[in-house]
């Protein structure tokens, strides 16, 4: 890769600042959970598998601060660290399954310096595991894409929004990386934008086709036969098969029934959650009206008008095509299947 999402140093988190690109590229170097958990809410690192793999590095960091303290304030700093960093942003499951990974790594009879060792190996335990689990998802997502074909993504599922390779662009990726002629469809993706200023990034820079569109403009294209597949991330599937990704995405999966498109999610096993029977247990964030009263300097909207900004939707399990993982590729996903997979 051309870039690094996420590096760790002896403590210290470096994050792209994602908020910045394309215009530039920036590290942020975090020191603390507290940081961390800004970093995630004010979508710095944004995307389920690289919020996951922040909250794991924001503990990490945290330990590693706090190592010189007595036992009795180390364990309490780090309870805080833990509820700050669950609290940072609610849909994508990743950020909760790697706070589990991290708590169950803490053997409390040890002494806080040997705990911050230990939490460090954890964290990068999580991160390596990630590129290895989108490398295998890459591979197992390619054997559907056809030798050419023009495939739409939604949001940014990519090498940004995970430790590395990325899920629906892991898979766009291995695919091009074996021959095949894929182009891509990016959605801009409003309100921030995730599509155009990220997706069509990454892809640019390693020089795999990709064309910008607005959001509205999926369905014609759909009509024109410009699309052959949908490929899209996942920030929580539920037992049922019913996903969670970036708002707008369910509008996608509509379209892509009605077209006869194949819709496909590609998430690591980490994304799916086994606790929350439905979609519709699935808590979606609502974020703030700004981001969709305009875009950084720009307000365009009418002053003192309501606005609403939920920030996910949920395609139901039945318009899902397949459901590719690290574990492989299940077509029509339902719960009995997502339940053989989990135990496989
Ligand atoms: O609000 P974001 O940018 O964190 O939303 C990201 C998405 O919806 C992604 O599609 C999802 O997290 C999958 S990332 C591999």
């Amino acid at each position: 890769m051309k870039f690094e999402t996420l590096r760790w140093n002896q403590g210290s988190l470096g994050l792209l600042d994602q908020r910045l690109l394309p215009k530039r590229v920036e590290y942020l170097n975090l020191e603390s959970a507290s940081g961390v958990a800004a970093a995630i809410r004010e979508m710095a690192v944004r995307g389920a598998p690289a919020i996951g793999c922040a909250a794991a590095f924001g503990v990490a960091a945290e330990a590693y601060r706090l190592r010189h303290l007595d036992k009795s304030a180390f364990h309490s700093a780090l309870l805080e660290a833990f509820a700050m960093l669950a609290e940072s942003r609610p849909t994508a499951v990743n950020l909760f399954w790697a706070l589990e990974k991290m708590k169950s790594a803490i053997d409390s009879g040890k002494d806080p310096q040997s705990i911050a060792l230990d939490l460090s190996q954890a964290a990068e335990a999580i991160f390596k595991a990630d590129i290895e689990a989108n490398l295998e998802m890459g591979r197992h997502g390619a054997s559907l894409v056809p030798e050419k074909c023009s495939i739409l993504t939604y949001c940014n599922a990519g090498a940004l929004a995970t430790a590395g390779h990325g899920t629906a662009l892991g898979i766009v990726r291995s695919a091009h990386r074996q021959g095949k002629a894929v182009s891509v469809h990016a959605c801009e993706t409003r309100p921030l934008l995730q599509g155009a200023r990220l997706t069509a990034w990454e892809l640019a820079m390693e020089k795999i086709p990709v064309t910008l569109i607005c959001d509205n403009m999926a369905g014609y294209l759909m009509t024109q036969g410009e699309i052959d597949m949908v490929i899209v991330g996942a920030d929580r599937v539920a037992a049922n098969g019913d996903t969670a990704n970036k708002i707008g995405t369910y509008t996608m999966a509509v379209l892509a029934k009605r077209h006869g498109i194949p819709f496909v999610v590609a998430c690591p096993v980490s994304t799916i959650d086994p606790a929350t029977p439905t979609g519709n247990e699935i808590p979606i964030e609502e974020r703030s009206g700004g981001e969709v009263r305009g875009y950084g300097e720009a307000d365009w909207a009418a002053k003192g008008i309501r606005i609403r900004n939920p920030a996910f939707d949920v395609t139901p399990a039945e318009l899902v095509a397949a459901l590719v993982t690290e574990k492989g590729v299940i077509e029509a996903p339902d719960e009995a299947k997502i339940s053989a997979l989990l135990a496989s």
